[in-house]
């Protein structure tokens, strides 16, 4: 007899998948990401105070759902989204977040209680999820029974809003700050898709780092809004750069407005800078279908020059700060090498060690630590400093001395090759020695070798 068996989906599947989030603000930002899928143009997170018993309540403007997607889709565990629908949204053609099914569950990672109100073809469905239900039937979820409620709503607009409450009080409760700085990365740039946390929409203050803003009046232009942030680094932007937007509308994609061919910004200081600089009124150096900018329009290289400026000035400031803290932690090692050398010398390792410090500032303190010392080394044994020390000084007396001392520095030059071309060929004859030895194992050559790569050349 053939019998068939199915697998029973005991409950605790809903609290294992709702708990595997980082903190309780990664957990809502599943429910921002559906919105995203369901091509919102808003949506809406209000953030009660901890101290009221209001419930947390994302609300999007999206498609919403109809009775059989809340059915087929919504409470339909771990169904893949893009088999069903494709990978890009239909509206807006957005890349679709849902891949696993299951994101629904991250609001009850944060809340014991979730309502899921949504409106979609004149028909308004509400679903009440309460994991104290789904913890108690625990053997099989499918057997759970979910309030369901139907309503007719004509003419009322599409969209989904949940509602969450009975917060878990061991976890954190969700901060505005917190949300804010985890959807700016995804979402900061995204012009159909505005996200209001209590009622404000993200912004480029919401990248940790230093954020400037500057308003003028440009004589092409008119008023401009220059606002930006360079980022902390400690997390890489996903599209770092300057948007230009024209009465509110971004005009193509981020850029740096010429800082990108800049020799003294450093290229990675440049990765962090986030922003956007906003025009209204003047729109003559956007193409007539507003994909992107007429870079020769006289107003548009005022734009780049002014933002350019601003943004070199603000590096540069940042930059030296940055300078400056690697400096200190190098300070020690610094001065008491100086100290080794003399007096007159100083200056110049000085000046030398400045440059370094501001060209290698991004790299790690040891790597930045061994060039430091490797070029006090070479400025401490360096046979040229004397003779270039008197070339200095005779420049400023008679023709007859200056000559002399330029001389000596040929004749330092030469004494200085003579002198290592020798000692190198002694080298080589001891080398030459140890290889016709019948009795020397490959392991000697090799110790001979380790130190004298020279023989190799450059
Ligand atoms: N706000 C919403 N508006 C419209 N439909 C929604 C909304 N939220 C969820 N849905 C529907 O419910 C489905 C299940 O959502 P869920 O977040 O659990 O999984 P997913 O988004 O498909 O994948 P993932 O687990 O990666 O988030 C979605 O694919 C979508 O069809
Ligand atoms: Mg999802």
């Amino acid at each position: 007899m053939n019998l068939s068996a199915h697998f029973a989906v005991n409950t605790r599947l809903t609290r294992i998948l709702g708990e595997t989030y980082r903190s309780s603000e990664a957990a809502l930002k599943e429910l921002i990401d559906n919105a995203w899928d369901a091509d919102a143009t808003n949506v809406w997170v209000t953030l009660p105070d901890p101290v009221t018993n209001d419930p947390v309540i994302v609300k999007d403007d999206g498609t919403g759902m109809t009775k059989s997607e809340i059915r087929s889709e919504y409470l339909n565990i771990a169904s893949d989204k893009r088999t069903r629908r494709g990978d890009l949204t239909s509206q807006y053609k957005r890349k679709i977040k849902g891949r696993k099914g299951i994101g629904k569950f991250a609001g009850l990672m944060i809340a014991s209680h979730m309502k899921v109100v949504t409106v979609a073809r004149d028909n308004q469905c509400t679903v009440i999820i309460d994991k104290k239900d789904l913890i108690e039937n625990q053997n099989d979820l499918e057997s759970v029974p979910l309030p369901f409620i139907e309503n007719a709503a004509a003419g009322s607009p599409t969209g989904t809003t949940v509602l969450l409450s009975d917060l878990d009080n061991r976890l954190n409760f969700p901060t505005p700050d917190r949300l804010r700085e985890i959807l700016i990365y995804d979402y900061g740039r995204e012009d159909t898709f505005k996200v209001f946390v209590n009622e404000i929409c993200l912004s480029v203050q919401d990248v940790p780092g230093t954020t400037i803003q500057t308003t003028v009046k440009l004589p092409l232009t008119g008023d401009t809004d220059l606002h930006f942030t360079i980022a902390d680094g400690k997390r890489p932007l996903r599209s770092p750069g300057i948007i230009l937007k024209v009465n509110g509308k971004a005009i193509g994609r981020p850029m740096l407005f010429g800082l990108e061919d800049d020799e003294e910004i450093p290229k990675k200081l440049l990765r962090r800078v986030y922003g956007e600089i906003e025009v209204t009124g003047v729109e003559d150096f956007v193409t007539a279908d507003w994909s992107n900018i007429l870079e020769n329009s006289k107003s548009f290289q005022e734009i780049k020059l002014y933002v350019n400026e601003e943004i070199k000035a603000a590096l540069k400031e940042f930059h030296s700060k940055e300078v400056n803290l690697q400096k200190a932690r190098l300070q020690k090692q610094i001065h008491q090498r100086l100290q080794r050398l003399p007096q007159y010398r100083r200056q110049y390792a000085e000046e030398a060690l400045n440059r370094i410090l501001k060209r290698f500032y991004d790299e790690s303190h040891d790597r930045v630590a061994t060039i430091v010392d490797v070029t006090l080394d070479a400025m401490e044994c360096d046979p040229y400093w004397v003779v270039l020390d008197h070339i200095k000084a005779s420049s400023k007396s008679d023709v007859g001395s200056f000559a002399t001392s330029l001389e000596e520095f040929g004749l330092v030059e030469l004494a200085t090759i003579g002198h290592q071309a020798s000692q190198r060929r002694q080298f080589l004859d001891f080398f030459d020695q140890l290889i016709q030895n019948p009795d020397t194992l490959e392991k000697d050559a090799h110790k001979a070798l380790e130190t004298n790569l020279w023989i190799l050349g450059r």
